[in-house]
């Protein structure tokens, strides 16, 4: 995985047909997907709950680049070594999850995968401010998580805050929860470079019909460009 600040697109596949992973995830990635984005939640430190390890093991084959999973659970730590087995390239654990991040960032590098920290809403830019040179991504939550089709929470100073701290080092900006045409812009103009979008993706396609999958990525991108189509 190089790294660089283009801007990345990565579909949530929480959005996607659950009965067909391995085809959505080929579909997204034909048209034009940079990341695939994977959504885990437990029901306890989100309120909904989706799958685990053993379902990512099985959609990686289908996943030619970047598997980013972020973990909606706590406790993180027991479950690491399972998630990168599992073959994702990016684990992100909340800030809000636990006591001991610096542990778990550690271990996640330590199982071999990218270590990304999410922050919620209402979490400041300052919880991470010690976690900078232990991090390979910050993912910037723009909904409170849980749900897919929310209502995008404009963190427009959050991110440029991230962008300053994090200066000249490798580290990637995501932002997840109600990325479209209309809020991306937004978002790559404070320094984001790792766009989650899942509803705004799959709206309108299908695996049989995946021409509006292209269309979605390809306007969420122009947008974030700063060419609207
Ligand atoms: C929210 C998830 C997001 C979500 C994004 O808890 O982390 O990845 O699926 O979905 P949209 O783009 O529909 O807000
Ligand atoms: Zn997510």
């Amino acid at each position: 995985m190089s790294f660089d600040r283009s801007i990345k697109i990565a579909p949530s596949i929480l959005a996607a047909d659950f009965a067909n992973f391995g085809a959505e995830c080929e579909a997204i990635e034909a048209q034009g997907a940079d990341w695939v984005h994977v959504d885990v939640m437990d029901g306890h430190f989100v309120p909904n709950i989706t799958f685990g390890p053993t379902t990512c093991a099985a959609i990686r084959p289908h996943i030619k680049g970047v598997m980013d999973v972020h973990l909606m659970i706590t406790p993180v730590d027991p479950y690491i070594d399972a998630f990168a087995q599992a073959g994702a390239d990016v684990i992100t654990a909340h800030v809000e999850a636990g006591p001991h991040i610096h542990r778990t960032l550690q271990a996640i590098r330590g199982a071999g995968a990218k270590a990304g920290v999410a922050l919620n809403p209402g979490t400041p830019a300052s919880a991470v401010s010690e976690l900078i040179d232990s991090v390979d991504l910050i993912c910037v939550m723009t909904v409170n998580p849980g749900f897919g089709g929310q209502k995008f929470i404009d963190m427009s100073e959050k991110i440029s805050a991230l962008r300053r701290m994090i200066g000249d080092r490798p580290v990637h900006i995501e932002i997840d929860g109600g990325v479209d045409p209309s809020t991306a812009p937004l978002v790559a103009k404070a320094g984001a470079d790792v766009l989650v979008a899942g509803s705004a993706v799959f709206r309108g396609g299908s695996v049989s019909d995946p021409a509006p999958y292209g269309d979605n990525i390809g306007a969420i991108r122009a947008a974030a460009s700063g060419t609207y189509v």
